[in-house]
């Protein structure tokens, strides 16, 4: 194993500077990353997922009116303070999980210019060692690790990692799209996941266009000559500089140069909060999940479903 291989990846870097214009007006003075997804907010869920892939430090590029993410995960004294005097070590512990989970630094974006462009933000915190990174759309079931698995696959053979799922041909349009082999692994991976060489990267391809059904999902573990690429890649889809064309590039390097990248094809469960609908999904998929709030949850869920009331409802905005 080379030096570079057996460093140990401890950064995250989450992207967090988005206007969150689907969720107007809920998102006009909030950032959508503070929405609550049962009762944490989303953002919560993406740096416990990185505190338990062994992150001890997160980088989030954050922008204009994102003020609240970092009281989020900042000690609130006065808060605390009064839990103290009242002996309530039940909502004191939740007060403080936000806070003790990692390193926290923050940086901004300036001019919205693209994934590619939020990622690039962050290289004079990353520097020279490899690092993961997460987008907030995506909340990954604990119970089906998928980012420490990416790590290993990176120590093992260097290059970057990308996460993948199986989409129908028609949701294609609406991720990064690769184009695989198979990949020379040996080791075993757990579940149900397997692994794949990348080829090639089309970001968000035409109807028809798509090289595989295989779409990339918001969790990456990324070699830092990513840094070097994204400087020199023009803005692609939507005139953004995008991480997925950056990706290509690396896709057809050696090892040694930023390449190779692998895929992690993940069969677990995830939950997509990028649009109203989907949002909607998660909330009421964890909230039938949870042991305090789902046997009444369920219950009042199966009774809506068996009344009929919802066969007669017609929709208003
Ligand atoms: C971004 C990436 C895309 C990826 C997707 C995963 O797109 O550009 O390649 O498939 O995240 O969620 P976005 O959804 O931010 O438009």
């Amino acid at each position: 194993m080379t030096k570079a291989r057996a460093r140990q990846i401890t950064k995250a870097v989450i992207p967090a500077a988005g206007l969150g214009t689907r969720f107007l007006p809920a998102t006009k003075a909030t950032p959508k990353e503070m929405l609550p997804v049962v009762d944490k907010p989303a953002i919560q869920y993406v740096v416990e997922e990185a505190a338990s892939a062994g992150l001890t430090d997160v980088l989030m590029i954050t922008g204009r009116n994102k003020r609240p993410l970092e009281d989020h995960f900042d000690r609130a004294y006065e808060l605390e303070e009064l839990l103290v005097r009242k002996g309530d070590e039940a909502k004191l512990a939740r007060v403080r999980e936000s806070s003790d989970l990692a390193t926290m630094h923050y940086v901004r974006q300036g001019d919205p210019k693209g994934l590619g462009h939020a990622v690039l933000c962050a290289e004079p915190h990353v520097a020279d060692q490899p690092f993961a990174v997460l987008l907030g759309d995506d909340l990954i079931d604990p119970r089906d690790p998928l980012l420490a698995k990416m790590i290993d696959v990176q120590r093992e053979l260097g290059g970057s990692v990308v996460a993948l799922i199986e989409v129908a041909p028609e949701q294609a349009h609406l991720y990064g799209c690769a184009a695989v082999k198979p990949a020379e692994w040996h080791g075993t991976l757990g579940g149900d996941d397997e692994i794949v060489r990348i080829t090639d990267l089309v970001e968000k391809p035409a109807e028809g266009e798509a090289p595989s059904n295989y779409a990339v999902i918001g969790r990456y573990v990324l070699d830092p000559t990513v840094f070097d690429v994204l400087r020199e890649t023009p803005p692609g889809k939507n005139d953004e500089i995008q991480l997925t064309d950056a990706l290509r590039v690396l896709a057809q390097r050696t090892p040694g140069r930023g390449g190779p990248v692998h895929g992690v094809l993940f069969k677990g469960r995830r939950y997509d909060t990028g649009d109203r609908g989907d949002y909607l999904r998660a909330i009421v998929r964890l909230a039938c999940e949870r042991d305090d709030l789902g046997p009444d949850f369920r219950t009042w869920l199966k009774e809506l479903v068996g009344s009929g009331e919802l066969d007669t409802l017609t929709g208003a905005e």
